[in-house]
């Protein structure tokens, strides 16, 4: 008999990360592969749906307008309960930090169905910040059986927790995996718009920010400094693909919008700006996923937070971690704007989170731990 996996996601950074694991995952005879999506977000999801030709099995459908974090969790929860109770899997596979990630790994612990937590033991040991995916992660981990740890650190950080090692396997991040699929040197835009820019004249800056952390005067801060760099430096690009919360929305708009060097854009589809990143001259972002994508791209990134749970590619150079201060902001971008040596410094192809077969070791370490082989998969060893 398969094994039957159900692979529970909703937002779009699990959708990116889970993608190349729910294909290999097709692909195997042993596995019956299903997907549930809650979709606790639905246009940012369905486009890496769309992308990578996946249609779930189910949909909860449960984003609402300026949701909170309990609707996340209730209308998950009780959907994942019809869910597991028709499907009866024998694993269920989450993803991440996202309220859907604990809510799914708690509602198979309730179904008494095992977990395995794809990117486990990512740690900012600070309660607030991430937030709330700092104790997200650390809800999933309690409640996980298989902990498949992208990197040493990670693993690492499970061990100090008392996770036991056999149940650690470091595999490397899905997100490389991805990109394996998005990123080509030939590639032509959809959006024209990006096809007109000239990227060896102007100095583009991707930007991305989005945080519950950073909603605010926080994120007020990043506009305004990434306004006056607009206005100091008009060789710079800055193109700003703006998530859809309205939240998020308000402010951007209001204190970047009608300025002829700054591109607002929807979200833009995962192939398109894995591309465009590739393309840029740096990054400034709060997102979690790109500062393990960017490195792989040899861009330096601003980290528009205090704390990061991902320290290897500081560690490595390429990501520094700047926060919020508008001042502070404005002088960091400025300095590799200006500073040629600076640049050079970071801007260091490191690819310290993965090499392209994260999916493949995930699925071998299911395996090992359902007794389908003796062969327990290598270890990761990249970012050392
Ligand atoms: C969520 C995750 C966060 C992750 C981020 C990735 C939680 C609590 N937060 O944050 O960990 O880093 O996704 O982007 O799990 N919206 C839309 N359409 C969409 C998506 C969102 O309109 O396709 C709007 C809705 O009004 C929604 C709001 O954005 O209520 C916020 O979405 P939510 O998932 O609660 O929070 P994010 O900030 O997206
Ligand atoms: N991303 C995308 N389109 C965009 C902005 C980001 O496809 O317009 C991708 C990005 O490359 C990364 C992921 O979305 O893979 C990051 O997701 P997000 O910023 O929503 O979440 P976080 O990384 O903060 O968890």
């Amino acid at each position: 008999m398969a094994l039957k996996i159900i692979s529970v996601f909703g937002t779009r950074p699990e959708a990116i990360k889970m993608a190349p694991l729910i294909k290999a995952l097709e692909r195997e005879k042993n596995f019956q592969s299903k997907v549930c999506v809650t979709a606790q977000h639905r246009e940012m999801l369905d486009q890496v749906l769309r992308l990578f030709n996946i249609t779930p099995h189910y949909d909860l459908n449960i984003m609402k307008e300026k949701q909170t974090l309990s609707e996340i969790t209730t209308s998950a929860l009780i959907g994942l309960e019809r869910v597991f109770n028709s499907e009866k899997p024998d694993l269920v596979l989450v993803h991440g930090d996202t309220t859907t990630t604990f809510v799914a790994a708690l509602a198979a612990f309730y179904h008494k169905i095992k977990v395995g937590h794809v990117e486990a033991g990512l740690r900012s040991f600070n309660k607030w910040f991430p937030y709330p995916e700092e104790i997200n992660r650390k809800l999933t981990g309690v409640l996980t059986d298989l902990h498949f740890a992208p990197t040493t650190t990670a693993k690492s950080n499970l061990l100090k927790e008392g996770v036991s090692e056999e149940n650690i396997f470091v595999t490397g991040n899905t997100v490389i995996d991805a990109m394996a699929y998005t990123v080509r040197k030939d590639y032509v835009f959809r959006d024209e718009r990006l096809n007109q820019i000239d990227y060896n004249n102007k100095k583009v800056i991707v930007v991305t920010a989005h945080r519950r952390e950073n909603w605010g005067q926080p994120l007020e801060n990043i506009c305004n400094a990434l306004k006056n760099i607009a206005k100091n430096y008009k060789d710079t690009y800055i193109i700003y693909p703006v998530h859809k919360n309205p939240v998020v929305r308000e402010t951007v708009f209001s204190i970047l919008k009608g300025l002829d060097n700054v591109l607002l854009l929807d979200p833009l589809d995962t192939d398109e700006m894995h591309n465009l990143m590739a393309k840029c001259y740096m990054v400034m972002t709060d997102s979690g996923g790109l500062q393990e994508e960017v490195p792989s791209l040899g861009k330096p990134v601003l980290v528009l937070r205090d704390v990061t749970e991902r320290p290897e590619a500081v560690e490595a150079g390429t990501v520094k971690v700047i926060g919020t201060e508008q001042q502070v902001v404005y002088n960091e971008g400025a300095l590799l704007l200006e500073n040629k040596e600076e640049y050079d410094k970071m801007a260091n192809a490191v690819n310290p989170y993965g090499d392209g077969k994260a999916s493949l070791r995930i699925i071998q370490a299911i395996k090992y731990a359902f007794n389908l082989t003796d062969k327990k998969p290598e270890e990761y060893k990249g970012g050392e």
